[in-house]
């Protein structure tokens, strides 16, 4: 049994209640076998935890590990051609409807054996697992056929195995029809999406069915589709929705019951009403936003109007979002979106966590994996204001 208290530092617990960021002065925390079984004041310690040996973190601050809740970390090759495209004016349809975009990576993924994969995920994860990320979420939706979208998400389990981190996998069998269907969509669900989508769960590689709800993916009745399929198989939905368009995609997501809408700048008040009802979490993923000079931004005042639960991720991906910095994530979810730098960090943490149905970390709190993360600053704003910068000292992970 191994058992320790960590002491001198100030903890930013998370958890709701009378101060911002559930913050405690002069903390302390008791770990035993990886699971917080106390936290709060020193002074309020509980005698029992005095003879557990302790480390001094000298003076430093403390949050929950971080929570990257919406990636597409696996894939092939790289998009900066068509960073250069759209720094001349073409616009991301335009490159999706002329055969690129998603299509270019699909192509990229299908011919990048599964080691080679792997080697090009890994330095993204330590990118990630550098900022105090103790989770990530990674979808499969570059292969389009029933063999790649098994590789990618083959691969996402082997991220777990070769890295301390702990990995969602979402499929994204409907994140594009592929060439060989164009036009043909419903055939595309019926002979390669729903097939992919049994022979993954089949073998334990599903977490969640996400789909991309849009005019340059699918619609919503095939989306639906997905979902009921996604029931039937007991596992819980996602979406891409309401990004580029208000497909009503929101809504769609939260009549499943979805753990998360993710995008949403197109979202309308019927749609963020449906989500606040339905408990559904938008994720917010300003990454996208800045790299597409997205031309609305997610309606925050809406959103915490109807007190939406709001998650930040890095939407790491070749095309849209080549981002792997969680950190630069919730600057640009302040600077861009507006959000406070502490619904910033609760993005990140707690409501990263229930993007992803997890309950068991996002906060500090007894009962929880003690998966942690020690920054070197006095104040938690500090890791939404700064840009470049990483001020981690230390991420403890309970075993995974
Ligand atoms: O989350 N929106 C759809 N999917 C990705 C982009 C994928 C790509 O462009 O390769 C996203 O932004
Ligand atoms: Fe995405």
């Amino acid at each position: 049994m191994s058992r320790e208290v960590i002491t001198n530092l100030t903890l930013a617990t998370m958890e709701r209640g009378a101060r911002p960021y559930g913050l405690v002065d002069d903390g302390a925390v008791a770990v035993e076998d990886g699971r917080i079984v106390w936290c709060g004041p020193v002074d309020a310690m509980p005698d029992a935890g005095a003879t557990w040996p302790r480390c001094d973190l000298g003076g430093r601050l403390v949050t929950p590990a971080l929570i990257d809740c919406h990636t597409h970390i696996v894939h092939g090759g790289d998009r900066a051609r068509e960073f250069e495209m759209r720094l001349q004016g073409v616009s991301y349809e335009d490159i999706a409807r002329a055969g690129g975009g998603i299509f270019s990576t699909v192509e990229a993924t299908r011919r990048t054996d599964p080691d080679t994969l792997l080697a090009g995920a890994l330095p993204r994860v330590d990118a990630l697992i550098a900022e105090g990320v103790s989770t990530i979420e990674i979808k499969s939706g570059y292969g389009l056929d029933v063999e790649t979208e098994l590789a990618m998400l083959r691969t996402a389990r082997r991220i777990a195995a070769e890295r301390p981190v702990r990995v969602r996998t979402s499929f994204l069998g409907a994140h594009a029809v592929p060439p060989e269907y164009a036009g043909r969509s419903d055939a595309y669900i019926d002979e390669v999406c729903l097939p992919a989508l049994d022979a993954a769960h089949a073998e334990g590689l599903v977490d969640a069915v996400d789909g991309f709800c849009e005019g340059i993916a699918f619609g919503p009745a095939r989306i639906e589709r997905l979902f009921e399929r996604a029931g039937t198989l007991g596992l819980p939905v996602k979406l891409h929705a309401d990004q580029l368009s208000d497909l009503g995609g929101a809504a769609l997501a939260a009549r499943h019951h979805a753990l998360s809408a993710d995008h949403l700048e197109f979202v309308s008040e019927a749609g963020v009403r449906a989500l606040a009802e339905a408990g559904t979490v938008a994720v917010l993923l300003p990454g996208a936003a800045y790299t597409l000079h997205a031309p609305r931004h997610p309606p925050l005042e809406l959103l915490r109007r109807y007190e939406v639960p709001m998650a930040i991720s890095t939407d790491c991906n070749p095309g849209s979002s080549p981002l792997a910095s969680l950190l630069l994530a919730m600057n640009m979810a302040c600077t861009l979106f507006r959000l406070t730098p502490e619904e910033a960090l609760a993005g990140v943490t707690r409501e990263a966590a229930r993007a992803l149905g997890i309950d068991d970390a996002g906060r500090i709190a007894p009962g929880l994996r003690a998966d942690l993360a020690v920054w070197d600053v006095t104040h938690p704003a500090e890791l939404a204001y700064r840009i470049g910068f990483n001020p981690l000292v230390e991420r403890i992970v309970a075993p995974i």
